[in-house]
């Protein structure tokens, strides 16, 4: 343990809720794996960005350069969260969108018999776009999940490699289980074989630090509109394979016009300068907790991360304790509130009743859950649920007190009778 991660204090809650005007409508809100709210530095920097430069930007006069700089923030912003480069980092509107594009910016890379790995875990923006690389002749292998505790053993995709493989895609992070993969050492089987791996970071990066360079990932993907941030995509290649990937944008864009080649088009532009906006608030939070400096927006971020990852922990050990002590519930995945094995994802099925029925009963003492297969369709068949009723699901960030958590059992329990 570093000094700084013995030095961490514990999250002031209250500080971070007052940053989210959302949070002042009263709903106790666990619906942040769908999407997160945003804190008031990412409305501004949108507001500001609409309001003063909403022009074309990259021109020689006043407001588009500075519209320019403030597209370029947004990206570097992202790209520093996760230890990347700048020119590593595509910013679309989804990540399924995302990997549709890259899909099809590496199908060159496969020869008809190359093969592609896949998972029944992922959600299908994870799925769908490699699955359709059979199109051109890859062979899809599935690395399916054990039916007995909804993991994805890595001893269960040993067998899967082999000279042939091309591309691994698993998820950081289940966004239905919560549970947390070991990304670092999946890199190294891969890449053992010969292969590259692209990582859904989706439903981890709002609770972890990332840290592309030390997991080793060829690809990985998250989306900031679940990281406190404005509705986009936000993609990472090494800079060589976007390099040798084929561009998706017009003609004219060289091959080592990165990233701008990957992307058809540019992304929206006052929602990428809003990007820099999580900055400002995970900076606003490091200030309020932290007496000395951190030199990088990176290391800040890391600070922060280790905030959020312990107030997380809290309330997610409330919570398992309490589904633990009902027979009646049924949660899917790990039973352990752990920082270190989940997020705070929580998914579950009710001895007796539809998952359907569970989230309005709780919407008078407004408490916001929500069930269904949340895109993880695949997910659903392989454990036996039903996909139309699916489960229920209560998704927590740092801004969940430890108030909306007592509001959420209470609800269950009365809801449960
Ligand atoms: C794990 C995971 N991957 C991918 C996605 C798709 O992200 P987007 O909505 O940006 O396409 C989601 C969305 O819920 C998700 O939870």
């Amino acid at each position: 343990m570093t000094d700084r991660e013995r030095d961490t204090p514990e999250l002031d809650v209250d500080f971070a809720r007052a940053h989210f005007p959302a949070l002042a409508d009263g709903w106790a809100f666990f619906e942040n794996a769908g999407g997160s709210y945003v804190p008031r530095s990412v409305i501004e920097r949108v507001t500001a960005y609409m309001t003063e430069t909403q022009v074309q930007p990259g021109a020689s006069y006043a407001p588009s350069a500075a519209a320019a700089e403030r597209m370029v923030e947004g990206r570097q912003v992202i790209a520093q969260m996760i230890n990347a480069d700048a020119d590593e980092m595509t910013v679309g509107p989804s990540t399924t969108a995302n990997v549709y594009m890259l899909s099809h910016a590496i199908r060159p890379w496969f020869q008809p018999g190359d093969e592609v790995v896949v998972t029944d875990l992922d959600h299908e923006a994870n799925n769908g776009a490699w699955r359709r690389l059979a199109e051109i002749g890859a062979v899809v292998k599935e690395w399916r999940v054990d039916p007995a505790t909804a993991e994805l053993d890595p001893a269960a995709l040993e067998p899967l490699l082999g000279p042939r493989t091309r591309l691994v895609c698993a998820a950081h992070c289940s966004n239905i289980t919560g549970a947390i993969n070991d990304v670092a050492a999946i890199a190294q089987m891969v890449h053992a074989a010969g292969g590259l791996l692209f990582v859904d970071g989706v439903a981890f990066a709002p609770h972890r630090a990332i840290d592309v360079r030390a997991l080793d990932v060829d690809f990985y993907a998250f989306s900031p509109y679940k990281v406190y941030g404005p509705h986009l995509g936000a993609l990472f290649g090494k800079r060589e394979h976007l390099i040798a990937a084929e561009g998706q944008n017009h003609y004219f864009f060289r091959a080592d016009d990165v990233p701008d080649k990957i992307a058809p088009g540019y992304p929206n532009h006052e929602l990428t300068a809003g990007l820099a906006g999580i900055a400002d608030y995970f900076d606003q939070i490091h200030a309020h907790h932290f007496a000395a400096g951190a030199n990088t927006f990176h290391e800040r971020a890391a600070d922060v991360f280790r905030l959020f990852a312990a107030h997380e922990e809290r309330l997610a050990v409330r919570f398992a304790d309490f589904l633990a002590s009902d027979s009646r519930f049924r949660l899917i995945g790990r039973a352990t509130g752990s920082a270190v094995a989940r997020a705070p994802t929580f998914s579950f099925t009710v001895q007796g009743m539809k998952s359907a029925a569970l989230p309005p009963r709780l919407e008078a003492a407004k408490v916001a859950i929500r069930n269904g297969d949340f895109y993880a369709i695949r997910l659903m068949g392989a454990l036996g649920l039903d996909p139309s009723d699916g489960v229920v699901r209560a998704s927590m960030v740092h801004y969940n007190s430890a108030e909306d958590v007592d509001r959420l059992i209470d609800g269950l329990e009365k809801a449960l009778g």
